[in-house]
């Protein structure tokens, strides 16, 4: 069977500071959701991507792949989103032409996760596991607090835990899974959630990690831009 790739890109980007939605701003010159289509297209094993785009962009969306070089092999549609990264994901399932087996869910705001990342994923699903997420140990020790409620920035918050740093993974973005599964964790799973894989969790179903990478870090606050480009610029030297 086939593999699809959906990336949700109707985010604002707040965090970002004001602007353009985050997914349509430059990257040394390019879109960073066109980094990130390329990113998922570059994996020989990618026959369709999903760009997910904000509600009033899709037809901005659909000009700009068009304008960018972008692989013969590979198809792409271009859906609206949703008020939520949930809602935006189921609304690009939705899209799925039948022949589809294996479904990747990739964040526009990693545009420069490397191929091999990508094959791990899906190599991963392929093998037998309806779930896999890419993941990278902690640098930081990590504390659970409670927080101080958003009418009080910057106040003291009490420390309740620090699990155990050895144990914990962050995880990233191509996240893969048997189609089924997902699709029935977004039938079924309401809670609002920050991962799809957190979805397939509260199915029962086992999700797996494998080694994720530097370079897939998720584009979020204006110094994750300066990095980015110079990532950009050591890839071109
Ligand atoms: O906000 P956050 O950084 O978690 O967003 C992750 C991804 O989800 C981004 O690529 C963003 O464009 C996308 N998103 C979306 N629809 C929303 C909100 C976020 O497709 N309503």
């Amino acid at each position: 069977s086939r593999t699809a790739v959906v990336i949700p890109a109707a985010g604002r980007g707040v965090r970002l500071g004001p602007g353009a939605p985050k997914a349509l701003r430059a990257l040394n010159g390019t879109p960073m959701l066109i980094h990130a289509v390329r990113a998922m297209a570059a994996s020989r094993a990618v026959s369709l991507v999903v760009v997910v785009a904000p509600p009033e962009g899709a037809a901005e969306v659909k000009t700009l792949l068009a304008d960018h070089a972008l692989p013969d092999r590979t198809d792409f549609l271009v859906v609206p989103g949703g008020e939520t990264r949930q809602e935006s994901v189921k609304l690009g399932l939705d899209a799925l032409p039948e022949g589809i087996g294996v479904v990747l869910v990739h964040d526009a705001a990693r545009p420069l996760v490397p191929v091999d990342t990508v094959d791990g994923v899906i190599e991963a699903v392929r093998e037998g596991a309806p779930a896999v997420v890419p993941a990278l140990p902690l640098a930081d020790t990590v504390k659970q607090v409670e927080p101080a409620g958003p009418d009080k920035p910057g106040a003291p918050e009490p420390v309740v835990a620090t699990p155990e740093r050895a144990r914990l993974r962050a995880v990233q973005t191509p996240q893969g899974f048997d189609r089924d599964t997902l699709v029935r964790a977004h039938a079924t799973v309401t809670d609002n959630v920050t991962d799809d894989a957190s979805m397939v969790e509260q199915l029962g179903v086992q999700v797996v990690v494998v080694p994720g990478h530097e370079e897939a870090f998720k584009v979020t606050r204006p110094l994750d831009l300066v990095l980015a480009e110079a990532v950009l610029a050591r890839r071109r030297a």
